[in-house]
């Protein structure tokens, strides 16, 4: 359903902006409101009077229009639709997205924007299958951006591939269920990652190696099944995904407490790499070699956030999932894991230092439920968070 919803739709340099009008009509006739943001190579395909005419509204395209700065900054533009969709969104626009460049409107709104994006990838089979336009997809993929296309077909340049821009209805389809959000909609899923930081003192921490990818991978899947995402993040090197509810925490302790402030949730996910043990006074001054000997930390254990959780008596959410990391007997330990905690599944996986999971892209894991053990292939993160999420959702589903 696409009625009474306001869609911002950026317009890219390509051949197939001329099929943005048809989308621009199709979504109107369905009651749909369009704001239409063009980028300057669009304008050499379509013309801002006939985009303007059937979204029945101005056009958008200078980053500087001191007019349009005033009435409605980009930052606005680009927090007051429901979905922002990219139609044609073309090898430059996503090489742009990919790597966060604002330097004309349309991208400007594209990294200022909290709300989800739909893609509509148009350009040449070569250009299209090129590593570096895969590259940026799956970049954009594990963003969260969600794609719609393009399809095989006889192009315009006379090639025959995929590259086609997929065609308004179809387009039309995938912002209807962009909107309505999928098997997940209305549900609340809390997901933690990365890694916390233990203070020593006020330049010093313990930490350790989690990258934050399996999380915000995971988050990601989530959002594109259609839930409400709180993800509670220590100082990860990933960047959270797009219509996330971020809040950011450095130690255990504050992780905690952001985790109980965030509840209730349907599900609760627990993908961070909490530090175990904190510093029991962290120094407020540098510690200083005072050549009297070594320092002497005392440690004491941080709170168990997962087992908190999975233990609580009222609010408890209705499915809580950990994950093992182990670096021996893998099964064993991660069994145990879950019945010592109380959690409903454990995601384990093995990251002994020859794996490269931990820090890597990839990730084995198996996955133990009440049901028993199932061992998944090694695959990428994002595929490994797509069926999570699946498993997720079917689980609500019963
Ligand atoms: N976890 C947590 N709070 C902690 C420690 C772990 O929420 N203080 C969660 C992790 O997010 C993960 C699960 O517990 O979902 C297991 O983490 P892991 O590091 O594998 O286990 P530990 O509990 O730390 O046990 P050990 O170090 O003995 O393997």
């Amino acid at each position: 359903m696409v009625q009474g919803r306001h869609i911002l739709l950026i317009i890219g340099g390509g051949i197939a902006a001329f099929k943005a009008l048809d989308l621009i009509r199709r979504l109107r006739e369905r009651g749909a409101r369009v704001t239409p943001v063009m980028t300057r190579a669009a304008h050499e395909f379509v013309t801002p009077l006939s985009v303007s005419a059937l979204a029945g509204t101005k056009v958008f395209s200078e980053l500087f229009d001191l007019t349009a700065e005033s009435e409605m900054g980009h930052i606005e533009l680009s927090r007051a639709a429901d979905l922002v969709v990219v139609a044609p969104a073309t090898a430059d626009l996503m090489a742009k997205m990919a790597g966060g460049q604002a330097d004309d409107l349309a991208s400007t709104v594209l990294m200022a924007t909290d709300k989800r994006v739909l893609i509509a990838p148009a350009m040449n089979v070569r250009m299209w299958l090129h590593p570096a336009c895969q590259r940026n997809l799956a970049v954009l993929q594990s963003d969260g951006i969600l794609t719609v296309g393009p399809n095989d077909g006889d192009m315009a340049c006379g090639e025959h591939g995929p590259g086609r821009m997929s065609e308004p209805l179809e387009i039309v389809a995938a912002i209807s269920s962009a909107l309505a959000g999928g098997p997940l909609d209305g549900r609340h899923v809390l997901v933690t990652s990365g890694p916390t930081h233990e203070p020593i003192d006020p330049v010093r921490y313990i930490a350790n190696r989690s990258s934050g990818a399996q999380g915000a991978a995971l988050a990601a899947a989530l959002l594109a099944l259609g839930a409400r995402v709180t993800f509670v993040t220590g100082p990860a090197r990933v960047a959270p995904p797009l219509g996330a509810e971020v809040v950011r925490v450095e130690t255990a302790q504050q992780m905690l407490e952001a985790v109980q402030s965030a509840l209730p949730a349907d599900v609760a996910v627990f993908a961070a790499a909490v530090g175990d043990w904190r510093v029991a006074q962290p120094s407020a001054q540098k510690l200083k070699k005072t050549g009297s000997g070594l320092p002497q930390l005392e440690f004491h254990e941080n709170p168990d956030i997962l087992a908190t959780v999975a233990q609580m008596t009222e609010g408890r959410p209705g499915l809580v999932v950990g994950f093992a990391a182990e670096t021996e007997t893998v099964t064993e330990h991660a069994k145990s894991k879950r019945a010592r905690k109380g959690c409903d599944w454990i995601v384990a996986n093995d990251v002994s230092p020859e794996t490269g999971i931990m820090g890597g892209t990839e990730n084995a894991v198996t996955l133990i439920t009440a049901e028993g053990v199932e061992d998944w292939p090694r695959m990428g993160k994002d595929a490994v968070a797509q069926r999570l999420a699946q498993r997720i959702a079917g689980a609500l589903a019963h």
